[in-house]
């Protein structure tokens, strides 16, 4: 393969353009690279001066190349492409607003088609946003705290897609128990008597984002078949502030399931877990600029949660994670706003950031806010919550530190279903971090 001045990554390249000098490490899968970087880390190199022509005449060539092609997406005038050469999975995206194309070498992801499935089942798809136990004065005290936050949906096959999992403090033994018997009762027993976790899907590198996996993990792993885990997280040398205690939930996935299937996440992925579609809508290396690649220009650590759309029986699901205005402000610039649009949302970071503007792009008649309806409506919060209030219809949001809510994705938007009390109090003290530095 003839390589173009700059290139670094070994795959075809566009013909037009210039690739800018270097290439952004975007951190890897399961591997620490507190120490500096590892053989799994991907790298990310940006064609610049680019138009939409030269992306089409890009995807030509790379099914001309003898690449396996698994994926092509569009988000408004933005296009990408997923494919595997010389067994490396890569994926390029064309942003129409900065005139680039993006392409990311993935050494650590599964290509999208060996990580996706379709098998669909004859359950019911049911979704949950799972309670903890949230601090009741909207503090963060010596065992409680105001953020962490689990959803789960019972995918159609009986399997489970876990979205992140709540903090150390949220996991007493009586908690812990709690959220297994809660997946243990819904999820279908395979023959070996264990669940099925399909995917655990982490939005970004912070404890109280992680901890419940960990937990879950050391103390039921002998119960769990866990398939895949996904999630978009950065380097941790260019991306400071990730909590140490992310590589405990690492260690225990590595420890466990050697063999799990693993993605990294990046805007324009679109894929299937039996039933459910999934599809990425912002990573944080979106922001990263083509002349300063040893910088990560977000400020705040949340702004690096990846940010996607759950599609459930034609219903629209935004996960925001602890997104942030800096996410915000870059969506509106170089972003695609117009896919926002969603049936219910996921309240960003327990409902201590002011986004106006994203929700009303999502525009969403059902929210879920991961906290209790004291921290939503405390003194510092309920001006975000109102951002949020405007699109609600009938009354339909629901808090998570008040109840865990089941909801129906029906032909007239996702239905609350039933609901189940809280389990859990203040922490016990029966386990801690391992990662403190
Ligand atoms: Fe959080």
């Amino acid at each position: 393969m003839d390589m173009r001045d700059n290139q670094i990554i070994k795959c075809p390249m566009p013909d037009g353009g210039v690739i800018a000098k270097g290439f952004y490490n975007a951190g890897p899968m399961l591997k620490d690279d507190t120490n500096g970087p590892t053989d799994e880390d991907s790298r990310m190199q940006v064609v610049c001066n680019v138009n939409k022509a030269d992306f089409a005449k890009y995807v030509e060539k790379i099914k001309a190349s003898g690449a396996r092609v698994y994926l092509e997406n569009t988000m408004a005038d933005d296009g990408c492409i997923g494919f595997e050469y010389n067994s490396i999975p890569y994926h390029a995206i064309f942003s129409s607003k900065r005139n680039e194309i993006r392409i990311i070498e993935d050494p650590s992801s599964l290509p999208l088609d060996k990580f996706e499935y379709s098998e669909k089942g004859d359950r019911k798809t049911l979704l949950y946003a799972y309670a903890l136990y949230y601090d009741p004065a909207n503090r963060c005290e010596i065992n409680t705290v105001n953020c962490g936050m689990v959803y789960i949906v019972r995918l159609s096959d009986g399997s489970l897609f876990v979205v992140d999992g709540g903090y150390v403090f949220q996991h007493s033994k009586e908690a812990n128990d709690a959220l297994f018997k809660f997946m243990y009762d819904l999820a279908d027993k395979q023959e070996d008597g264990k669940i099925r976790i399909s995917c655990w899907y982490f939005t970004h590198g912070h404890d109280d984002h992680t901890d419940g996996c960990t937990r879950l993990l050391e103390r039921f792993h002998d119960k769990i078949n866990l398939e895949r885990v996904m999630h978009g997280f950065q380097s941790r040398k260019l991306c400071g502030g990730f909590s140490p205690a992310y590589l405990d939930m690492k260690e225990a996935v590595q420890k466990y399931y050697p063999n799990v299937k693993t993605l990294k996440m990046h805007t324009g992925q679109k894929f299937n877990l039996s039933d459910m579609t999934v599809e990425v809508i912002y990573a944080a290396e979106d922001v990263i600029s083509a002349d300063a690649f040893d910088v990560m220009p977000l400020r705040d650590f949340n702004a690096t949660s990846t940010i996607i759309k759950l599609t459930i029986n034609g219903q629209r699901l935004m996960l925001l994670g602890d997104t942030s205005a800096e996410t915000e402000a870059f969506t509106e610039q170089y972003g695609n706003p117009e896919v926002w649009k969603a049936d219910m949302v996921q309240v960003a970071h327990h409902c201590f950031n002011y986004l106006p503007k994203m929700y009303e792009w999502v525009s969403a008649p059902v929210a879920s806010v991961p906290n209790r309806f004291y921290g939503a409506h405390a003194h510092d919060n309920i001006h975000k919550l109102r951002e949020v209030l405007k699109y609600i219809k009938d009354n339909q949001i629901y808090y998570s530190g008040d109840a865990t809510y089941e909801f129906e994705a029906t032909e007239n938007g996702f239905v609350n279903t039933a609901s189940y009390p809280l389990v859990g109090k203040e922490f016990d003290m029966s386990w801690s971090h391992k990662h403190t530095v």
